[in-house]
C-alpha cells in the first residue's frame, strides 16, 4: 500500500495553473560528460513525473516549455533528436495520458513541424478532447512574441473585415487570440537550471503570475521539488497592485 505525504500547504492555496521552463538538460548531460540527447531523454522521464505529481496534488492547469521559437537556433542533430524524442513521445506515452484522463492542448505554431508529428499532435488533442484530470498544455515552437504578434494581426484582420469594432477592443477581446484562450493565466511559474529569464515565454498571461526558481537541472525535478514550489508559492501575498489590508 503506498501512503500518500500530508500536504503541507492547504488546498486553497493551490495554484490553479502551473507553468514550467523546463531548462537544464544540456548542463545535466555536460555535468556526466554524456551527449545532451542523454540529457534530454531523461528529461522526458522528468516531465513524465511531474505530470502524476501534479494530477495527484489536484492542480488542474499545467503548460509546460518543451520548444521555443528561438530552439531552431541549435545544430540540426539536435533538433532533429528532439523531434524524434517528441514523435516517441507520443508514440508510447499517448494511451497512459489518456488513461490518466489527461487533455493534451499544443501552444505554438505546428506548421514547422513533419507532417508525421503535426498528425500524431492533432490525433493526440482529439483523443483526449474530452478528459478532465489536468489539462497539458505542450508549449512547442512557441515563442511569446510570435503568439502576441498574430494575435494583433488577428485583430487586425477582423477589423478590416468589419467583424470587430476598433472601440471594443480590449484586454479578453485581445486573450481570447492567443493560444491559452479559455485557460487562466499561470499562478505560478516554475523555472529549473537556475536562470532568472523567461525566454519568451507566455509574455502576456505572466503578468501577474509568481515566478519560482531553482537551480535543480530538469532531469532532477520531481514531486518534492514541486511541492516545494507549492508550498513557497502559498505562503505569497498576491496583490495584484493593490494594497494589503493594515
Ligand atoms: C531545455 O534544456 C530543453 C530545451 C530547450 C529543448 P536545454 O537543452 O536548454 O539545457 P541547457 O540550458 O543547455 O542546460
Ligand atoms: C527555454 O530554454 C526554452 C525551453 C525550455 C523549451 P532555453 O534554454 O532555450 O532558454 P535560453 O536560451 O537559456 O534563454
Ligand atoms: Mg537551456
Amino acid at each position: 500500500m503506498t501512503v500518500k505525504k500530508a500536504i503541507p500547504y492547504s488546498k486553497d492555496r493551490l495554484p490553479k495553473h502551473v507553468a514550467i521552463i523546463m531548462d537544464g538538460n544540456g548542463r545535466w548531460a555536460n555535468k556526466r560528460m554524456l551527449p545532451r540527447q542523454i540529457g534530454h531523454k531523461a528529461g522526458i522521464e522528468a516531465l513524465k513525473r511531474t505530470i502524476e505529481a501534479v494530477i495527484d496534488l489536484g492542480i488542474p492547469v499545467l503548460t509546460v516549455y518543451a520548444f521555443s521559437t528561438e530552439n531552431w537556433k541549435r545544430p540540426d542533430t539536435e533538433i532533429n533528436y528532439l523531434m524524434t524524442l517528441l514523435h516517441e513521445y507520443l508514440s508510447s506515452e499517448l494511451l497512459s495520458l489518456h488513461e490518466q484522463n489527461i487533455k493534451l492542448r499544443i501552444i505554438g505554431d505546428g506548421v514547422a513541424f513533419s507532417a508525421r508529428i503535426q498528425e500524431e499532435l492533432t490525433m493526440a488533442c482529439e483523443m483526449t478532447t474530452n478528459n478532465t484530470a489536468l489539462l497539458l498544455n505542450i508549449a512547442l515552437n512557441y515563442g511569446g512574441r510570435m503568439e502576441i504578434t498574430t494575435a494583433a494581426r488577428n485583430i487586425a484582420e477582423k477589423v478590416l473585415r468589419e467583424e470587430l469594432r476598433l472601440e471594443d477592443i480590449n484586454e479578453d477581446i485581445f486573450a481570447q487570440q492567443l493560444f491559452t484562450e479559455g485557460v487562466p493565466d499561470p499562478d505560478l511559474l516554475i523555472r529549473t537550471a537556475g536562470d532568472m529569464r523567461v525566454s519568451n515565454f507566455l509574455l502576456w498571461q505572466i503578468a501577474y503570475s509568481e515566478i519560482w526558481i531553482t537551480d535543480v537541472l530538469w532531469p532532477d525535478f520531481n514531486g518534492d521539488i514541486l511541492a516545494q514550489a507549492i508550498e513557497d508559492y502559498g505562503k505569497r501575498d498576491r496583490k495584484f497592485g493593490g494594497a494589503l489590508e493594515q
